[in-house]
C-alpha cells in the first residue's frame, strides 16, 4: 500500500469486474452503432482504456482536456477546455466518459457544450459518483460505483498531479492534502 494513502476504497479487481459489466451494459445499449467515446484528460483515461476493450462494438475515439481543480482538493467551479475534441461531433453518439462526478460542475460544462455541437446522441459513463458534494445535478448514464465523501486517487485519480498510475482507488490521508494547503508557499498549479 501507498505511504500517503489510508486505505484501498476498490480494489483492482473489483473496478475491473465492474468495468466488464458497464462494457456489457453500453455494448448492448449501443449494438448497431459506432460510438465515439469521448476521455476527459488526464483523469479518466485508466478507465477509458479498460472500458473500450470491455466493449463488443466498434467504436471511435477522442479526447478533451479541462481542468477546475488546479492545486487544491476543491473544486474552483471554474472549468477552462485546455484540448477540444478533434471529431465534429454533429450526427454523432458521443460517450463521455470520466473518472469522477463530484460537484458536477465539470460534466455540467462538458455536456452542456458538447450539446450545442449538435450529436445525435450523448451520453454520459463515469467510474464514480460522489452524490454527498454535488453542487449542479448531471444526468449520468452509466456509473461504476458510488463512493462516500473521501479523497481519492489511483486508477486515473490525482491529488496533484500524483497518484493516477495506483492500480487501486485509495483514500488519501487526510494530512497529505491539508499539510499542503496549509501552506502559503505551496508550488502554483503546474496543469497537473
Ligand atoms: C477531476 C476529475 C473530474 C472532475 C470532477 O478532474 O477527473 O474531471 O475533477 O470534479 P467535479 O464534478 O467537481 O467537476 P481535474 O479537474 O482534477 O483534472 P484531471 O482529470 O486532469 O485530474
Ligand atoms: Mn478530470
Ligand atoms: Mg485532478
Amino acid at each position: 500500500m501507498h505511504n500517503d494513502t489510508e486505505r484501498v476504497l476498490l480494489t483492482e479487481q473489483e473496478i475491473a469486474a465492474r468495468v466488464r459489466q458497464l462494457g456489457e451494459e453500453i455494448s448492448r445499449d449501443y449494438a448497431g452503432k459506432e460510438p465515439l467515446v469521448v476521455g476527459i484528460l488526464k483523469g479518466a483515461v485508466i478507465f477509458m482504456a479498460d472500458l473500450v476493450r470491455c466493449l463488443s462494438i466498434p467504436v471511435r475515439m477522442d479526447f478533451m482536456a479541462v481542468s477546475s481543480y488546479g492545486a487544491s482538493s476543491q473544486s474552483s467551479g471554474v472549468v477552462r477546455i485546455l484540448k477540444d475534441l478533434e471529431h465534429n461531433i454533429g450526427g454523432m453518439d458521443v460517450l463521455l466518459v470520466e473518472d469522477i462526478v463530484d460537484t458536477g460542475l465539470t460534466l455540467n460544462y462538458l455536456r452542456e457544450n458538447l450539446l450545442t455541437r449538435g450529436p445525435a446522441s450523448l451520453k454520459i459513463c463515469t467510474l464514480l459518483d460522489k452524490p454527498g458534494r454535488r453542487r449542479v445535478n448531471v444526468p449520468v448514464d452509466y456509473n461504476g460505483f458510488i463512493i462516500p465523501d473521501e479523497f481519492v486517487v489511483g486508477y486515473g485519480l490525482d491529488y496533484n498531479g500524483r497518484y493516477r498510475h495506483l492500480r487501486d482507488i485509495m483514500i488519501l490521508k487526510r494530512e497529505v492534502y491539508t499539510a499542503k494547503e496549509d501552506n502559503e508557499n505551496c508550488p502554483a498549479d503546474d496543469g497537473s
